[in-house]
């Protein structure tokens, strides 16, 4: 097996053996991206010139965000020529949440019973040369976390789907494992301050109270992303997800970055750690090692 990854060479779920299932939940839970390079989600939609097209979006938001169980979809330009593409596309990204759960319950059956939606997103935008801010920049190195929606312990774990009609990669960079990340950056940031979480709520900076672990994620994910000398000697590997594939890694504890690539989607997925076969291997276990005295911290 790889170093960062594992191949799973199937293109149809039906294939799967036990064995897959249990190379992919060690993969996933050490840290590696399991890649399905004949697996992919296809869709009538994708024949809709207007799909294929980053002109959807509303200019505010990098994707259109689509919510499963209450079936909203959001980011997407109002004023648009079409009436029936926000249906489409709604249809559209309900299907690719419908394909990323079957694969997820299917290659994974150990959490089917504790997997808990999270966002679907798609993202028509080529990702090379977007400027933004050094925090918000996802071609520099990072783990998952989010500033305004805490996730209080839980794991991140993404389907992603490279459907470029033009046969372009998705070209990422994965990082070193999370226990090196981890020691590089853990002395520099501050403890929690149960005071200034509940501010930062009050503020409506975070739509619920930010728990130590999102204290202590989000601070390592910016330091991460705000070290120029850290982005550019640490070790990495370069990886090209080509289009017409699928990879699924928990990407609060990979250590990844997008170089450059368009159309992409991915759903989102929370896992509770007393789901996983490792629960040793979360970063909620690393913080709690270093950080918190007990669970009551959070
Ligand atoms: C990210 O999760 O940092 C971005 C992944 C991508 O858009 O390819
Ligand atoms: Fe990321």
């Amino acid at each position: 097996m790889d170093e960062l990854l594992y191949t799973l060479a199937i293109n149809k779920l039906e294939t799967l053996t036990t064995e897959h299932q249990q190379f992919a939940l060690e993969a996933l839970e050490s840290g590696k991206v399991v890649h399905l390079p004949s697996y992919y989600f296809h869709s009538p939609a994708l024949a809709d010139k207007e799909v294929l097209s980053e002109t959807i979006l509303d200019g505010k938001h990098k994707n259109l965000s689509f919510d499963y169980r209450s079936g909203r979809l959001g980011g997407l330009q109002k004023k648009h020529s079409n009436p029936d593409l926000q249906a489409t596309l709604q249809s559209f990204m309900q299907g690719y949440a419908v394909f990323s759960k079957l694969l997820v319950d299917t290659l994974l059956p150990q959490y089917c019973d504790s997997l808990q939606w999270g966002r679907t997103s798609y993202r028509p935008a080529e990702i090379k040369n977007r400027s933004s801010s050094k925090r918000k920049d996802d071609t520099r190195l990072h783990v998952d976390s989010f500033a305004a929606s805490p996730v209080n312990g839980l794991r991140i774990l993404r389907v992603f789907c490279n459907i470029n009609p033009i046969g372009e990669p998705r070209v990422w960079h994965l990082g070193e494992p999370f226990s090196k990340v981890f020691r590089q950056f853990v002395p520099q940031i501050p403890a929690y301050s149960a005071k200034k979480a509940k501010l930062l709520h009050f503020i409506k900076v975070t739509k619920t109270l930010r728990s130590a672990y999102d204290h202590y994620q989000l601070h390592l994910h910016d330091r991460m992303k705000l070290d120029d000398d850290y982005q550019k000697n640490v070790t990495k590997k370069r990886m090209d997800f080509p289009a017409k594939s699928t990879w699924l890694v928990f990407t609060d504890h990979v250590s990844h970055a997008a170089l450059s690539g368009q159309f992409l989607l991915e759903q989102t997925f929370y896992l509770p750690v007393s789901a996983m076969a490792s629960p040793e291997l979360s970063p909620l276990s690393y913080w709690e090692r270093e950080k918190f005295a007990t669970l009551d911290a959070l």
